[in-house]
């Protein structure tokens, strides 16, 4: 935003109900900033909102971010109910899945992308015209660390941030090359105490237990909400095209841009061992029925390989000097 102070500006934060997004309110509450806090979950966004002292500056919406309509719904109520355009939307509700691409449910994969990805678009597009209309816009995606490299398990949460990351730096150009007043921030965090393992899908033929997985991620999280919060508001008053969140953040950029593409040797490295755990004896075992590829592309597929078959027979038989049986 243009403005340095928050004050009287209306702020959109999505998964407000815990982590970083109750974080974000209450800091931008603080600040004399009214915000409309979002979450799916009714109670544990009204308790954001009573920790910030509620009141007409600060007021609970329930909605699920991958829900297009509802969305775009939303953007019209906040306005009319806040009577101002808003000045700010921050994209940050998010979910995790451990799943290896081989055992990965398809309906786990699109339940995560509906939310880490699509909910990003759907935000960024519900608001965008308002963020105009205010004459100091300014958008705020949350992807992640792993956003700029991979790692092992992690493969839907990897597409969905990578997604993030180029969508939002595609906007900020155009906004730019269009002279619009909006800017556009992209949010990078490394490991922050949250309940975002807790709430992660995960696997269970990876061998990741869910108790495990939470204390894993408790020990290697160097970050507090509070602090991330502080670092992403920081980085949006001076309107930082990205923001990295925590030492771990700038330390894994700062490999990944060091070595390219070879970074997937220290990740693998890193990662595999805590990632798997156990999984490694399952590693061979037989994909779940889910995995299967869905019925739609199994008819095609065999049409195409026939047609493929016979092609090749012509060409021997030809190549022969004989007519091919198959080619009848
Ligand atoms: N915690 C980390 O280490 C970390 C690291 C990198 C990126 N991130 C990203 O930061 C963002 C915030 O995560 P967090 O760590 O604070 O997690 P969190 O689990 O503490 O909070 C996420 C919030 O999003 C809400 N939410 C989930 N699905 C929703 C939906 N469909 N519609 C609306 N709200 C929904 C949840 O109810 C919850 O309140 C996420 O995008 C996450 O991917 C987190």
């Amino acid at each position: 935003m243009k403005s340095k102070s928050f004050q009287g500006r209306l702020a959109v934060v999505t998964g407000a109900g815990s982590g970083i997004g109750r974080a974000l309110v209450l800091n931008l509450a603080r600040q004399g900033c009214k915000v409309a806090a979002c979450d799916i979950q009714s109670q544990a966004v009204k308790e954001t909102v009573g920790l910030a002292g509620g009141g007409r500056e600060v007021r609970a919406y329930i909605f699920d971010v991958a829900d297009r309509e509802a969305f775009f719904r939303h953007a019209e109520v906040i306005k009319s109910d806040f009577g101002q355009p808003a000045n700010l939307i921050i994209n940050n509700a998010g979910v995790g899945l451990g799943a290896s691409v081989r055992e990965m449910r398809w309906e786990d994969f699109e339940w995560l992308m509906g939310i880490n990805f699509w909910g990003v678009c759907y935000g960024t597009q519900a608001f965008l015209p308002q963020l105009i209309e205010s004459g100091d816009g300014h958008v705020v995606n949350v992807s992640s660390i792993y956003g700029m490299i991979s790692g092992p398990l992690t493969s839907a949460y990897n597409a969905a941030k990578f997604g993030v990351r180029g969508y939002t730096e595609s906007l900020r150009i155009e906004m730019r090359a269009e002279g619009l007043p909006v800017e556009v921030s992209c949010v990078h965090p490394g490991g922050i105490r949250t309940n975002i393992a807790k709430t992660s899908r995960l696997a269970t033929s990876a061998g990741l237990a869910q108790a495990d997985f939470s204390k894993w991620f408790e020990r290697i999280t160097l970050t507090s909400p509070d602090k991330a919060a502080a670092i992403i508001i920081d980085g949006i008053r001076h309107n930082r095209p990205r923001i990295l969140v925590g030492p771990d953040a700038h330390t894994i950029d700062l490999m990944q841009r060091t070595l390219g593409i070879r970074y997937q040797w220290v990740a693998g490295a890193l990662l595999n061992p805590l990632m798997y755990g156990k999984s490694r004896k399952v590693a061979t075992a037989a994909p779940p029925p889910a995995q299967a590829a869905p019925p739609v592309s199994a008819e095609p597929a065999t049409k195409a390989a026939r047609r493929r078959e016979v092609k090749a027979a012509k060409a021997v038989a030809g190549r022969a000097g004989a007519k091919p049986k198959s080619a009848a």
